[in-house]
């Protein structure tokens, strides 16, 4: 079997995907263990055996709907390449509006940070990458997550990020963050896209919250007010019909210069606000 044929093969058997060329080229890389410009210069390259079975192994996982990202196991987020696997959400582009809208709010080259629901790393981590002097805390409750990021943290050599276990802010203590982020859970649970594409293979418990998808995001927007200084920023991701009641909650609860960012395809997707009072007493 030679490279052009074997990945006609996968293109033909990934007709529900919407990148079938790319996946089969992914995935082919990935056994072969080269570029992409070593497909295209070699198409008439004869596989082993043994890599064609692995080649046909992964495209069977990938025609049942396996994520691309679990069976490369990485993922790029930002300029990182990250670990991924089936404890925590697999990182999106979406999610780098959140990045840019905390590089872009808060410019300190100083400055105190924390993440929750910290997931593979990948919000703090590209905090970290673009802003070495900043000292940031990252919490995610679930054992296997937090080990995954702390794997991400170190093949990075990105010291400046502090991880450890926390719900929400139960284990955090300071109160005086300039920048707190966060992408929680915030799809309802009867939402029919939780049965669709790459999410029914990603954790419930990195998805779902209650309250119609609410419920951490509101917990986080009262909270917050105990953990941020003065002046201090809560930037949220959420869904796209999320951001009207989020803009209300934020002011009704004493936030300022509450605003929404739009993601790519112009659907608001990260609701931000300022806090502009000391921090509440806990
Ligand atoms: C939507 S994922 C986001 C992951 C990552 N920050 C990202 O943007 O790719 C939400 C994360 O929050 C974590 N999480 C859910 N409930 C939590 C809680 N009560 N306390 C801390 N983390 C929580 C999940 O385990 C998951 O890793």
């Amino acid at each position: 079997m030679i490279i052009r044929v074997a990945l006609a093969e996968a293109v033909r058997r990934f007709d529900n995907s919407e990148t079938p060329q790319l996946d089969a080229q992914l995935l082919l890389m990935d056994v072969l263990n080269c570029n992409r410009t070593y497909l295209y210069t070699w198409p008439d390259k004869e596989l082993t055996e043994a890599q064609y079975e692995a080649f046909m192994q992964r495209v069977e996982a990938r025609c049942e709907g396996q994520p691309i990202a679990h069976l490369l196991g990485f993922r790029e987020f930002w300029s990182l390449q990250l670990e991924v696997n089936a404890s925590t959400l697999i990182p999106r582009p979406d999610t780098e509006h959140l990045v840019e809208t905390a590089l872009s709010l808060v410019t300190d080259p100083v400055a105190k940070v924390l993440e929750l629901g910290t997931g593979t790393g990948a919000i703090a981590l590209a905090l970290a990458s673009e802003r070495p002097n900043w000292q940031i805390d990252a919490v995610e409750r679930s054992a296997d997550a937090l080990a995954l990021a702390m794997r991400n943290r170190d093949r990075h050599d990105l010291k400046q990020v502090s991880l450890w276990q926390s719900d929400w802010f139960e284990s955090v203590t300071s109160q005086d963050y300039q920048l707190i982020v966060s992408n929680p859970p915030y799809i309802d649970a009867t939402d029919p896209h939780l049965n669709q594409g790459d999410v029914r293979f990603e954790p419930h418990s990195a998805l779902v919250a209650e309250d119609e998808g609410f419920a951490d995001l509101f917990h986080i927007i009262l909270t917050a007010t105990t953990h941020l200084c003065a002046g201090g920023w809560l930037i949220l991701e959420h869904g796209a019909e999320q951001g009207k009641t989020l803009r209300n909650y934020f002011a009704e609860n004493g936030y300022e210069r509450v605003n929404t960012a739009r993601d790519y395809a112009n659907l608001e997707r990260v609701t931000y606000a300022q806090w502009n009072k000391l921090a509440r007493s806990s």
